[in-house]
């Protein structure tokens, strides 16, 4: 059995003397935290972290070694708000995916991945004591974001009977004159959630009622399932003057560790924005760049190198969500589930009364040798669930189900 206490000590029991409030009180998220301390236990498999198992696409890879050989700017900073051209190809990719006209020059910028723009856009708009409005459970790092811009996350629980749906009601009954802004990710990590347009237009309505920005996560709106439609807020145009979305190569072109994204919204918003980014990063990494520049370039919506990459990842995550559902179908007096509709997370309850979050992950971890994240870390709501991602290989995902089958029995 491993240490549990390291857990805790991570982020939370350091020495935080003389350090300034609005990091003293937040934690490296659980995602983040599980990886740490399972490289600390050999042979661990992981549905952790959402790291899909691919490699960067090699058309990607290629244009990027052309540039290293031949590119001598290749090595410097990029224009603070990015490549003239990748702005450019990415207002086309917003048009075509979204049907959107966008100003590539004023309502854009890239960042170091859609992590980057999500925190410099909460940071400009978020002040001491203002009130964010966040669906419970929802991605750690929005809500760690939140808190060090020094506001108040303000929970509100989607409701797991009916497939994780938004809580409209409850999101109105949470408003208050210090309600600032509403924070937003869909397709829904860690539920797996897709938000309907209904639901959507319905929240952009009491965003614009009361003036709230929005700040809205897509990181996967490419990964739907079922041929689900998949609508998106930026096809609102009332609601654009209080709108941030934010963008992502990592999981739509395999390049996590690329760190590049974007960000889009008002020209008005994209200033100020820019001006946390230049604190913070100067500029994307400009060689990140060139790799998105030729990922998007190769991605017309139709045929391109990039497009049958894409659909190639999503065929194979809808097969591993599939072995994962059977897998978890065999585990139902353990964990129930609903089966998700979008990303490649799935947030299991636990059924065994006796065991919360933690030590449910920590178990795994340690006896079964299975990396999970605990849902405590993903808001209120996410306490009694565990989070599953089902980014790695088949083999690798019925390995990791083999091993909890074992563990499993402990609980007949
Ligand atoms: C919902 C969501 N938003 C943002 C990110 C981070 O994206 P990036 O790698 O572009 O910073 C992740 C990564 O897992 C995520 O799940």
């Amino acid at each position: 059995m491993g240490d549990r206490s390291v857990y805790r000590s991570v982020g939370q029991k350091e020495d935080t003397d003389g350090i300034a409030r609005r990091v003293a009180q937040i934690t490296v998220s659980a995602i983040k935290q599980m990886p740490v301390l399972a490289s600390k236990v050999e042979g661990c498999i992981s549905l952790g972290q959402g790291i899909p198992s691919f490699e960067t696409p090699s058309f990607i890879r290629e244009a990027v070694i052309e540039a290293l050989r031949s590119d001598h700017a290749i090595g410097k900073y990029s224009l603070q708000p990015g490549l003239s051209e990748l702005r450019i190809e990415i207002a086309r990719h917003l048009q075509q995916t979204k049907g959107i006209r966008i100003d590539p020059e004023k309502e854009i910028f890239v960042s170091c991945g859609a992590m980057e723009a999500l925190a410099a856009a909460t940071a400009t708009i978020v002040e001491r004591g203002d009130e964010v409005l966040i669906p419970s459970p929802t991605y750690s790092s929005h809500i760690e974001q939140i808190l060090f811009a020094e506001g108040k996350p303000v929970f509100v629980p989607l409701i797991e009977d009916q497939e994780w749906k938004l809580d409209l009601e409850g999101f109105k009954r949470a408003i208050t004159p210090k309600s600032k802004a509403i924070f937003l990710c869909n397709p829904m990590n860690p539920t797996g959630a897709v938000f309907s347009q209904e639901e959507l237009e319905t929240l952009a309505q009491i965003a614009l009622e009361h003036n709230l920005f929005v700040i809205n996560d897509e990181a996967y709106d490419f990964l739907v399932y079922d041929n689900l439609p998949y609508f998106s807020l930026t096809s609102i145009p009332d609601l654009k003057k209080n709108l941030i979305t934010t963008y992502s190569f990592s999981k739509m072109f395999c390049m996590t560790g690329w760190r590049v994204g974007y960000m889009y919204a008002s020209a008005r918003i994209v200033d100020q924005v820019l001006k946390v980014h230049d604190a913070f990063a100067i500029c994307a990494p400009r060689v990140s760049q060139y790799a998105a520049l030729a990922a998007l370039k190769a991605t017309n919506g139709k045929d391109g190198e990039g497009d049958r990459s894409i659909q190639q990842l999503v065929a194979r995550l809808a097969s591993r969500r599939e072995i994962a559902c059977q897998r978890l179908n065999n585990l139902l007096h353990v964990f129930s589930y609903i089966k998700p509709r979008g990303a490649y997370y799935v947030f299991p309850k636990i059924m065994i009364k006796e065991m919360g979050s933690m030590d449910v992950s920590l178990d795994l971890l340690y006896e079964a040798k299975v990396i999970t994240i605990p849902g405590s870390g993903f808001g209120p709501s996410g306490e009694g669930h565990i989070r599953l991602s089902f980014g790695a290989t088949e083999e690798e995902i019925n390995k990791a189900f083999d091993r909890i089958d074992i563990w499993a029995k402990n609980y007949r």
